[in-house]
């Protein structure tokens, strides 16, 4: 049987999210919501998966790159910056461009962002331990406030936003996104951000339905959550995981899908939602990117490319961007 989990902030904000997203025709909730404890260990999974790509090519590229892309990120004068990054993770892959900026002598202070406290926590107590020497400042706010907050320091900035989080996007949302990061930036400061590029259709359609099944454990891990914290009543049986790439737009799209005719019954929220059979909830797009693509929504959002960093198979690009002069 459900408990009714207590109503917290944040039982509430994922409350709004399913009354919004689940009133919609055709369904939908956030893929932000996958991230609970359960969520970020089945993602930990998911990156080292074979058929997730991703992760580890980024992760090759950086490591072959770094030397590169440190010197497009820092001043060219030696004076101090602000290296800022949005929603670091685990810091793996960020790790190699410190460690190459903290040996070449530059000068400047790690700030990590993030909505979730204790994310940050760890990355920090692993930063002190692995780079002594490292200055780091955590920010616990969203992406956009915090930026606003970094721009009213003096000093240069550059950004990273990694792992092909900007793929999350619709195409509309994504330019409103990057034209908020590009708003405060001025002439000297750089955007390093990461895209999953267009490939071998099968390739990209494999990265999100692996064999062993630890995908769609992420993408139902959705439902457990809203059984959890809103009361609801999903048979995780009678639910699959679905997912298609579209080569012309570039998206991937994931769903679970309602095996049967069911009512979902959320206690905390007095709701009752009803699915046809074989109906579905859209809960992520994972956009991929063309080089022509990515210089045409740089332009749109007031930025030039500067360096396009790539891996051998053209998989995964890691871009600088600069704001327009
Ligand atoms: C963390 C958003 C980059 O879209 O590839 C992995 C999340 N979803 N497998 C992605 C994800 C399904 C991932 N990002």
């Amino acid at each position: 049987m459900n408990q009714a989990a207590p109503i917290t902030k944040a039982t509430s904000d994922l409350g709004r999210h399913v009354l919004d997203g689940l009133g919609r025709t055709p369904k939908r909730l956030s893929s932000m919501y996958f991230y609970d404890d359960r969520g970020s260990e089945l993602f930990q999974q998911i990156m080292a998966l074979p058929e997730y790509y991703p992760t580890r090519t980024e992760f090759a590229l950086l490591t072959t790159h770094r030397a590169a892309i440190g010197e497009a990120l820092r001043p060219a004068t030696g004076e101090p910056f602000f290296l800022l990054e949005l929603g670091a993770g685990d810091g793996l892959k960020t790790k190699i461009l410190l460690r190459y900026l903290l040996d070449s002598g530059a000068r400047f202070t790690y700030v990590p962002v993030d909505i979730s406290a204790a994310a940050l926590e760890g990355l920090t107590a692993s930063l002190r331990a692995e780079l002594p020497g490292l200055q780091v400042e955590p920010v616990v706010a969203d992406y956009t406030a915090a930026l606003a907050l970094m721009a009213a320091r003096p000093g240069r900035k550059a950004v990273l936003f990694l792992g092909s989080n900007i793929g999350n996007f619709l195409p509309p949302d994504r330019l409103a996104f990057l034209r908020q990061l590009t708003g405060p930036l001025t002439a000297d400061d750089r955007l390093l951000i990461g895209f999953d590029l267009q490939k071998n259709p099968r390739v990209i359609r494999a990265a999100y339905d692996d064999a062993a099944g630890v995908t769609a454990a992420f993408n139902l891990n959705l439902l457990a959550r809203l059984n959890q914290e809103l009361g609801a009543d999903f048979d995780l049986d009678q639910w699959q995981h679905y997912t298609d790439y579209d080569p012309l737009s570039g998206a991937v799209r994931s769903f679970v899908v309602s095996a049967r005719a069911q009512t979902v019954r959320f206690a905390a929220l007095d709701l009752s939602v009803d699915f046809a059979a074989w109906e579905v909830i859209h809960t992520e797009n994972s956009y991929k990117f063309t080089g022509p693509g990515i210089a045409d929504l740089a332009a749109e959002a007031g930025l030039r490319v500067e360096h396009f960093f790539t891996d051998e198979q053209a998989y995964f690009a890691d871009v600088v961007l600069a704001p327009l002069a």
